[in-house]
């Protein structure tokens, strides 16, 4: 078959091997190459044993690799027959130097431009599929300019909105694309071209243009409003703890207000995953070079809070469970940063865990999907962690229960059948408010949950 497009992705991870098969799946006349480094991950694209985990993934893929789908290894083979090359490598938070903590770390980056230069023989549009700091196209775009092969490279801004878990969903039934480019003759005809690709099954009023810095700055602020709006809810689960009301009445009150609306309103242990912290320190950081301290510190608190209320759960579990927790096995029900991934980065678990091992807890940790991460995040720290995929055998003899992560199957458990066999008196500490509190307490547990009064048995 002759195909009309050649698209290449450079990185294999969670945003470009998702984005990449539906695009596939979509537009089979279009040939879609993803390269990465990573010979393993790649042969996992290979295979049916993706590297990642979403619903409907594995389904998308086998539909369309090897007719317009394509894992590979190849990367200067891909560069140079590419009409448009997605850069979607990471970007991870920078742990030395200038920044460090905060500010993006672009080598990743950097070195695919490079490469790109390297082995292009043709012009191509690039488009940053990366989270990246505003104004990186203009780094990439000076990159790409100095080459002496007389050829043009477009950059333009398509910036991920998927969430993990929904990820499949989400690139199905996205809210929007969102496109920048430049707004001269050759970047408004990238702009339409990646347009294109969004048309096979995106409605056109859902497409976004806008400029390059818009498209890049927008995809922090929508992470920051959504981080913000959790850390609002968790604040204000502090306070009705110490007064008679309910978090999650308040949430539904509140989010009744059309207005406002109800989502991203749940009380929970705090927000993890790959996005919303290191975002959020982006555009903090982004604010303080520009020397907008203020604005700077108005995010900053949001992260702040987050972790306030990561510490204020351990602080819980070790005060209500008589201010010692040396030698007792918890059970942290959940590990992955929310339901339906193996993701752990950034998982309030991390935290929790290491709280709970430093005050020589026995833990055991559940998870149906993230307890070969889990294994990682906690390996060479002091103390016992058991890793257990079954949570009857998690909780046997526990003497406290805390969930971390709202997966369903813990909603399902036989309460009455874990009661009898923890010890006494049993605890559980719903870090997610997802247990039926009033039924637990009637079992003979001491709940605790978020946000609302703790029902205990003791006098
Ligand atoms: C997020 C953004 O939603 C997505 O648009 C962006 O592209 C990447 O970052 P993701 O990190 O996959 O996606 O997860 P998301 O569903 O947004 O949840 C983030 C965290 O917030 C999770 O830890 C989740 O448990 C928590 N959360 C979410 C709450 O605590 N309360 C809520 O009401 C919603």
């Amino acid at each position: 078959m002759k195909f009309t497009r050649n698209i290449l992705c450079i990185g294999a991870g969670y945003v470009g091997g998702p984005t990449m098969a539906i695009i596939a799946l979509k537009c089979p006349e279009y040939k879609v190459t993803v390269v990465d480094v990573n010979e393993e991950r790649i042969a996992r694209w290979n295979s049916d044993d993706l590297p990642i985990y979403e619903p409907g993934l594995l389904q998308a893929v086998q539909a369309a690799r090897g007719r317009n789908l394509f894992f590979s290894t190849a990367i200067p083979e891909g560069i140079r027959a590419a009409d448009i090359i997605f850069v979607s490598v990471n970007t991870p938070t920078k742990t030395f130097g200038l920044g460090a903590g905060m500010a993006s770390d672009l080598q990743h980056w950097e070195k695919t431009a490079h490469q790109i230069v390297a082995h292009s023989e043709k012009s191509k549009i690039i488009v940053e599929k990366s989270t990246l700091p505003v104004r990186t196209a203009e780094a990439m775009e000076r990159i790409l300019s100095e080459n002496k092969k007389d050829i043009h490279f477009e950059v333009v801004s398509n910036p991920e909105f998927l969430a993990e878990g929904s990820a499949v969903n989400d690139l199905l039934e996205p809210d929007r694309v969102l496109i920048g480019s430049q707004q001269t003759e050759t970047g408004l005809q990238a702009a339409r071209e990646i347009a294109d690709i969004y048309s096979h099954w995106v409605p056109a009023g859902k497409i976004i243009t806008t400029n390059l810095w818009s498209a890049e700055l927008s995809k922090l602020v929508a992470n920051a409003f959504l981080a913000q709006r959790i850390s609002s809810i968790n604040a204000i689960s502090a306070l009705c703890e110490k007064t008679d009301a309910d978090v999650a009445e308040i949430s539904f009150a509140v989010g009744s207000d059309t207005r406002i609306g109800s989502r991203f309103m749940t009380a929970s242990i705090g927000f993890g995953g790959s996005c919303f912290k290191k975002d959020i320190l982006n555009l903090v950081y982004i604010c303080r070079s520009y020397g907008l301290e203020e604005v700077a510190d108005y995010w900053e608190m949001v992260i702040r809070m987050n972790d306030f209320q990561q510490g204020r759960f351990v602080k819980k579990i070790i005060r209500e469970m008589f201010n010692t927790i040396v030698g007792k096995k918890i059970a942290m029900l959940g590990f992955a940063f929310k339901a339906n991934t193996g993701d752990t980065r950034e998982s309030p678990g991390i935290f929790v865990a290491k709280k709970l091992l430093e005050e020589r807890a026995d833990l055991v940790i559940c998870d149906p999907q993230a307890l070969g991460n889990a294994r990682k995040d906690l390996a060479g720290l002091d103390g016992n962690v058991a890793f257990e995929t079954d949570p009857y055998r998690a909780v046997a003899g526990a003497h406290a229960i805390a969930v971390i992560t709202e997966w369903d199957m813990f909603k399902k458990l036989d309460f009455e059948k874990i009661f009898a066999a923890m010890q006494k008196p049993a605890f559980v500490f719903d870090g997610r408010n997802i247990l039926d509190h009033d039924r637990l307490f009637r079992i003979g547990f001491n709940v605790f949950p978020l946000g609302k009064p703790s029902l205990t048995h003791f006098r």
